[in-house]
């Protein structure tokens, strides 16, 4: 059946995976834009084109299907795709350019052309499904062609694109060989959003000096006519449901559960991350272990609870970090722990919403600590969670929720020593200064929620559109 509004991003909801007894069943996707864009497709009732995951095998038998009232339509990757488009030039070439070089890209022809080839289908299936003038909204870096793609299939459609990740500064930008055919994939939306303001000025700028357009503030003008907006839409979190959620009993029973297992410390530090080499796990880790080391505090005061969800396994930079953080621990836990009392307690997995709410619930200090990171949606979920206004907030600068968490204690990760220091202030803090931090933060996230986010893009989308046809008639 056409819809009028079709989300296109590069992951389903859902992941397809091979159950113990070898038989296929379904598991939540990782990652920040899943969380964010689930409540959006609730709310208005739209269609979802994505991959299901997997390894490449078995594309025949995808067909579209319901999956908790959501209208799914999966779309397989070929292994071949898998490998150039989503871990080559997706992951191993986009992400680390679009994250300060936080490791080095890489840059491959064939990964290129798989780009181009699966964008291709992308829009090819959303140009199928969406009804006459539908909205379609694209999402994240895997896609940033299908906006163009889509505009030549499908005139008719307003389109919007969402970058969930940082769009970098020109002097890194540059350096890709199809910096120009990215730049006008872009283009053929009437609306390009990203977290921060930064971000926009960033593709503006871009777009003025490497494509030759017109722009004034936030429109490009473009030779036919039609205008593009760019503006930041900081992304959040379904804020009163993850409330509602820690206030359940099963949750609150549960956080103390958590809490009795780890030995009732005084203090719970936590982390979870997919484990990504922007996230600055390692970095945090040697920090808090110094701070056991220079005697601060000891291993039956404090433990950090390290949750590192599993991501891009086959990407070499991953394998390497994975092998890092491995050892880093053992090496800490060996030197500093004693029987029943690791430092830290490290868990390489992936937890339902629950989990993760007791988790948020049981702990007094949350560390967030990435060298880059868009928005950073866990840091949003603790804050929720914390229904008593109490918890302490540590949090990187670079980071796009430091713009509007500004309570929390703000760290430059890359500096080590005043990563421990924020730990300490964090750790020895009282409980009024831990409230009114928290209380003002709880605040922000309220009013800014998920369905704020989507409000404002779709309201925007909606303007421009009018007034890029208009001109068009003219
Ligand atoms: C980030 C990206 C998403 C991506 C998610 C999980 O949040 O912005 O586009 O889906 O990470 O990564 P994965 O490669 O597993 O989809």
């Amino acid at each position: 059946m056409p819809a009028d509004l079709v989300i296109v991003a590069n992951r389903l909801p859902v992941d397809r995976v091979t159950q113990p007894d070898g038989t296929p069943g379904w598991r939540r996707s990782p990652g920040g834009l899943v969380s964010a864009i689930e409540p959006v497709m609730r709310a208005n009732d739209g269609t979802w084109i994505g991959w299901p995951g997997g390894d490449g095998s078995g594309e025949d038998d995808l067909e579209p299907f319901e999956a908790d009232g959501m209208q799914l339509v999966p779309i397989g990757l070929e292994q071949d795709e898998v490998e150039l488009f989503y871990e080559g030039f997706s992951n191993a070439t986009i992400w680390p350019i679009y994250h300060d070089l936080v490791a080095k890209p890489e840059f491959h022809r064939v990964w290129w052309d798989s780009y181009v080839k699966v964008n291709q289908k992308f829009a090819a299936k959303a140009a199928s499904l969406a009804s006459e003038g539908a909205t379609v909204w694209v999402h994240d870096y895997q896609l940033q062609l299908v906006p163009q793609m889509l505009r030549d299939l499908r005139p008719d459609l307003r389109i919007g694109f969402y970058l969930h990740i940082p769009f970098p500064p020109a002097e890194l930008f540059q350096q890709l060989p199809w910096r120009r055919q990215i730049l006008e994939g872009l283009l053929g939306a009437d609306l390009v959003g990203f977290q921060l303001p930064g971000g926009a000025a960033n593709f503006v700028r871009l777009v003025r000096q490497r494509v030759g357009h017109k722009t004034h503030r936030d429109l490009v003008y473009l030779p036919d006519g039609r205008t593009v907006r760019a503006g930041a839409f900081p992304i959040s979190i379904d804020a009163a449901g993850y409330e509602k959620l820690a206030r359940t009993e099963s949750v609150v029973e549960r956080s103390a559960e958590i809490r009795k297992a780890l030995g009732n410390p005084r203090k719970i530090f936590l982390g979870i991350d997919r484990l990504d080499y922007t996230k600055g796990i390692y970095a945090r880790l040697r920090a808090f272990a110094e701070l056991i080391e220079d005697g601060h505090f000891d291993v039956e005061d404090a433990v950090f609870v390290q949750v590192a969800v599993p991501s891009r396994e086959q990407v070499e930079q991953y394998r390497i970090l994975r092998d890092d953080i491995d050892r880093l621990v053992g090496r800490i836990n060996g030197d500093l722990g004693r029987i029943g009392r690791p430092a830290i307690s490290y868990l390489h997995t992936s937890y339902p919403r629950e989990e993760m709410a007791a988790l948020y619930s049981a702990a007094d200090i949350m560390v967030v600590t990435p060298y880059r990171d868009g928005m950073n949606l866990v840091a949003k979920e603790y804050v929720a969670t914390r229904t008593e206004n109490d918890g302490a907030l540590v949090l990187s600068e670079f980071a796009g929720a430091a713009d509007e968490l500004r309570q929390a204690w703000l760290v430059n990760p890359y500096d080590l020593n005043g990563m421990k220091s924020a730990l300490l202030e964090a750790y020895r803090s009282d409980d009024k200064d831990l409230t009114r931090r928290m209380k003002a933060m709880r605040k922000t996230i309220q009013k800014h929620d998920v369905a704020a986010w989507a409000d404002s893009f779709m309201t925007e989308l909606a303007a421009v559109s009018h007034s890029s046809h208009a001109k068009t008639v003219r």
